[in-house]
């Protein structure tokens, strides 16, 4: 069997911020996601893109952690773009089961339709990262 492994594209470079465990930090995540994908020309993403990571930034503020949160986008491969962002919290992310007329714990739910379920944690020393991947349309 072989294996073919794209490289990301040229000028794929992340983008990366550290934010305040600010509610008010969800719009700097937007913008920063929607002003990379525009550079990527991958606009068809950045609807879904702000979704996520105002929801991953909305949980990582909720943590209560001081100083700096971190926010990145970055092309895992040509046709992945995983938006992540990293606390310092030890406590993992629960995917929570929201009924239909609940207002609460549909941020996860959210992400995982969005992604297909590509989504998951990284533990690290201090903390963690959540990360979430939406696939580049082909065409
Ligand atoms: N970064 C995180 N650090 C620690 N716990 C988290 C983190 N993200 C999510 N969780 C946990 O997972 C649960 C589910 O998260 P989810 O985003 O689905 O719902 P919510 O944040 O409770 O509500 P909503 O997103 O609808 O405002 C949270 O209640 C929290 O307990
Ligand atoms: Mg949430």
């Amino acid at each position: 069997m072989s294996v073919t492994v794209e490289a990301p594209p040229r000028a794929a470079a992340p983008a990366t911020a550290r934010l305040h465990y600010r509610p008010e930090s969800a719009s700097a995540a937007r913008r920063l996601v929607r002003r990379k994908l525009m550079d990527w020309e991958l606009h068809e993403l950045a609807d879904d893109a702000e979704l996520i990571v105002s929801e991953l930034v909305g949980n990582a503020v909720r943590t209560g952690c001081l100083t700096f949160m971190t926010v990145k986008i970055r092309r895992v491969t040509a046709h992945i773009v995983r938006i992540s962002v990293r606390d310092g919290s030890r406590t993992m992310p629960v995917l929570l089961k929201a009924g239909e007329d609940e207002e609460c714990h549909r941020g996860l739910a959210l992400i995982h339709k969005l992604t297909h379920g590509q989504w998951g944690v990284t533990p690290d020393e201090f903390g963690k990262s959540v990360h979430a991947d939406l696939r580049v349309p082909f065409g």
